[in-house]
């Protein structure tokens, strides 16, 4: 049997050896509200590694302290940051993985309450919990939160340049691959939608003015990162809702995407219109991915209820993407590589050489 989810893939100068990458999931464990990783992360992110994923992405990480989603996200926004991933990175190599990072900023929804421990789980932070003024494209509120300020032009300008700042800084410790953050509703999403960006100025209006900072972004960051790294962007593909970012307008974004050197686009969906009814099931978000790579020149990852080996297997083997991401099975099944090495019988060097052994007669 053929096992493409254990081929190896190349991105520009980086070969991934195996196409089970970890999306990035947030943790809210960032040491002294200083967006700083501990012990916490080496052990979270390495087990991944160690658990046989080809690249794990770190989770959303501030590129400026105002563009977290809460006070205990990471940052990358200082060189203590940096220096706290570093020991990250360099357990992630050990075990034979690549090792990516999320570069994010949270707009209109930063500044919440983590999801557990506090009062109002996801609600927004007031200024007396540390809570600070958020941003967005356009003075309208997600949901229950707080309403933003809209960014002025020389509030863009610093978001692009802080994206670029946090990507040059993740070169510097390490990282293989980035990925920009312009999904789930954050700022560079709500900027591409319909729904929140109601701007009238070069930053608003038509798809190309709605995607105009994002590829700005993109463009900041290429520039900043070695020619030979991957860059990443994580996309929404859908809102689920009439009126909203739609696939047909993805399409496009995807498409100059590529031309502005993005080397491949991560599907994922929702996030920025509180109503959507999105139709959760296995692989959900799966057609989105296939239809983008069908209709771009881009290669992608699908991600979403992905939970088995096989059912991964069958993504690839029928040409839907050319990665897929493993979330929640991985919290559940660290060793999830392992296992899909087994499943497929692939005799496979992520699975760690003292294992071996006691699998031998799986292989
Ligand atoms: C997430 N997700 C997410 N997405 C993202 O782009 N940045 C992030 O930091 C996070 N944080 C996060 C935390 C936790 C605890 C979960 C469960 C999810 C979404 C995640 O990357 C993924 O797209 C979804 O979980 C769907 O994939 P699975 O879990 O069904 O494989």
């Amino acid at each position: 049997m053929t096992q493409h989810l254990l081929a190896p893939i190349t991105l520009r100068d980086l070969t991934v050896r195996n196409r089970i990458w970890v999306p990035p999931m947030c943790q809210y464990a960032a040491a002294g509200l200083d967006g700083i990783a501990t012990d916490y992360h080496l052990m979270h992110y390495g087990s991944f590694a160690r658990g046989g994923a080809g690249a794990v992405i770190l989770e959303a990480t501030g590129v400026l302290p105002e563009g977290r989603i809460s006070p205990q996200d990471l940052g990358l926004w200082d060189g203590a940051q940096r220096e706290a991933l570093r020991p990250v990175v360099d357990l992630l190599h050990s075990f034979g993985a690549a090792a990516g990072i999320q570069l994010a900023h949270a707009g209109r929804k930063a500044s919440t309450e983590p999801e557990w421990g506090t009062a109002h789980p996801g609600a927004s932070l007031t200024a007396a919990d540390g809570g600070w003024e958020t941003v967005g494209p356009s003075a309208i509120a997600y949901d229950a939160l707080t309403a933003p300020t809209a960014l002025d032009e020389a509030g863009i300008d610093e978001v692009v340049a802080a994206f670029a700042a946090s990507a040059v800084r993740a070169v510097d410790a390490g990282f293989d691959l980035l990925e920009v953050h312009a999904a789930h509703g954050y700022l560079l999403h709500e900027f591409l939608s319909p729904l929140s960006n109601h701007r009238t100025d070069s930053y608003g209006g038509d798809l190309a003015g709605r995607a105009r900072l994002l590829l700005r972004v993109v463009d900041a960051v290429r520039a900043a990162i070695p020619e030979g790294m991957p860059l990443l962007v994580r996309i929404s593909a859908t809102e689920w809702v009439e009126g909203g970012f739609d696939l047909a307008q993805a399409t496009e974004v995807v498409t100059w995407l590529g031309e502005h050197g993005v080397d491949m686009v991560d599907v994922s969906s929702g996030g920025n219109a509180a109503g959507a009814r999105i139709p959760v099931g296995p692989g959900y978000q799966t057609p989105l991915a296939a239809h983008l790579r069908e209709r771009t020149e881009m290669p992608v990852s699908a991600v979403g209820m992905l939970d088995t080996p096989f059912q991964a297997e069958h993504v690839l083997a029928t040409g839907q993407a050319d990665v897929v991401r493993v979330g929640r099975a991985f919290l559940r099944a660290p060793n999830w590589g392992i296992d899909a090495a087994l499943s497929l019988r692939g005799d496979n060097e992520i699975i760690p050489p003292p294992y071996r052994r006691a699998f031998r007669q799986q292989l």
